[in-house]
């Protein structure tokens, strides 16, 4: 029994995969792309990304463990084998990103970017505050994180909704949901975060169309994945106001290349990918008990539905 990890920059090293997972599954091989040797030999695929071929020849796989929260990196390979597939639900990356995502609200909300361009100059100069009160966040994409960051801005005093594909309850996050509910979502939210799965549905979602129906007074936050966003109509409506900023884990394309505009508009904060990373030393317990449930015939935590993409 032989597990395989295909090393990424977003999900943490080979050797603090190999140390953790030595710790809770002592006896099992652990061999690192690309020397995967007998691909015959691999039970359990461990990796972020995966591309068409990977997989060739792997006759006794059990399960495909993605090491990140979105599996949209394994679906990158046309011939996944059709075994059960989990994603990582690590509270440790959920405590990172709502860290990160709180920040990013109250950056443009406390005008954060602007007192930072006026300390450049030595500019003591007082700001008007928000003024479109109520300030409201909108959660595009409620799971585990999306909920968790609603509830934290919620309790420091944003009006928050979330939007879901079907009617969920989420506790005092209003909801909307569906197409339906889409455009009035979006004309409610000052702060649109996003942290939908990348699926042939969600490419491509937040496009000049979507910004039209925002309010005002918006901001973007795209904790997701950058191909949910037309980067060019995103730097379009920068550059007209229609967007008065972006705050941006991700981008399309990954790495962001150096001369691109985003980099150089003074109304985007850029990180790289890093709000909330994979951390090994807590992901490794899902993963073990995933083993342990793959071998005993049981099912395994946080299932992906193949067909949903998430
Ligand atoms: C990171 O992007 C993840 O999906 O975990």
């Amino acid at each position: 029994m032989t597990i395989l990890f295909k090393p990424d920059p977003v999900v943490g090293g080979a050797d603090a995969w190999r140390a953790q997972l030595a710790k809770r599954l002592p006896d099992v091989p652990f061999r690192v792309w690309p020397d995967v040797g007998d691909p015959a030999d691999i039970h359990f695929f461990l990796g972020f990304k995966a591309a068409t071929g990977n997989f060739a020849g792997m006759t006794n796989l059990k399960a495909v463990l993605a090491t990140g929260a979105g599996v949209d990196g394994i679906f990158l390979a046309e011939d996944v084998p059709d075994v059960a597939i989990a994603r990582i639900i690590d509270p440790w990356m959920t405590e990172q990103m709502a860290q990160w995502g709180l920040y990013a609200v109250l950056h443009f909300y406390r005008r954060f970017g602007d007192y930072q361009a006026q300390q450049a100059e030595g500019d003591w100069n007082e700001l008007d505050p928000w003024r479109a009160a109520p300030a409201r966040v909108g959660m595009l994409g409620c799971g585990e994180i999306g909920q968790e960051i609603g509830r934290r801005l919620a309790d420091i005093g944003f009006e928050v909704a979330g939007w879901t594909r079907s009617a969920r309850d989420l506790g005092d996050i209003e909801n909307f949901h569906g197409e339906d509910g889409f455009a009035s979502f979006l004309a409610r939210s000052n702060f649109l975060i996003c942290l939908l799965p990348l699926t042939e549905d969600t490419t491509g979602l937040l496009d000049a169309a979507a910004f039209s129906h925002l309010p005002e007074e918006a901001y973007l936050i795209n904790m997701a994945r950058g191909r949910i966003v037309d980067t060019d109509d995103l730097v379009a409506a920068l550059d007209s106001g229609r967007i008065k900023g972006a705050f941006l884990d991700v981008t399309e394309p990954e790495p962001l290349p150096q001369d691109h505009p985003l980099w150089r508009m003074p109304n985007v904060r850029i990180t790289p990918h890093n709000s909330g990373n994979t951390n090994a030393d807590t992901a490794a317990d899902q993963v073990a008990e995933n083993i342990r449930r793959a071998l005993a015939g049981e099912p395994m935590l946080n299932v992906v539905e193949r067909g949903r993409g998430y």
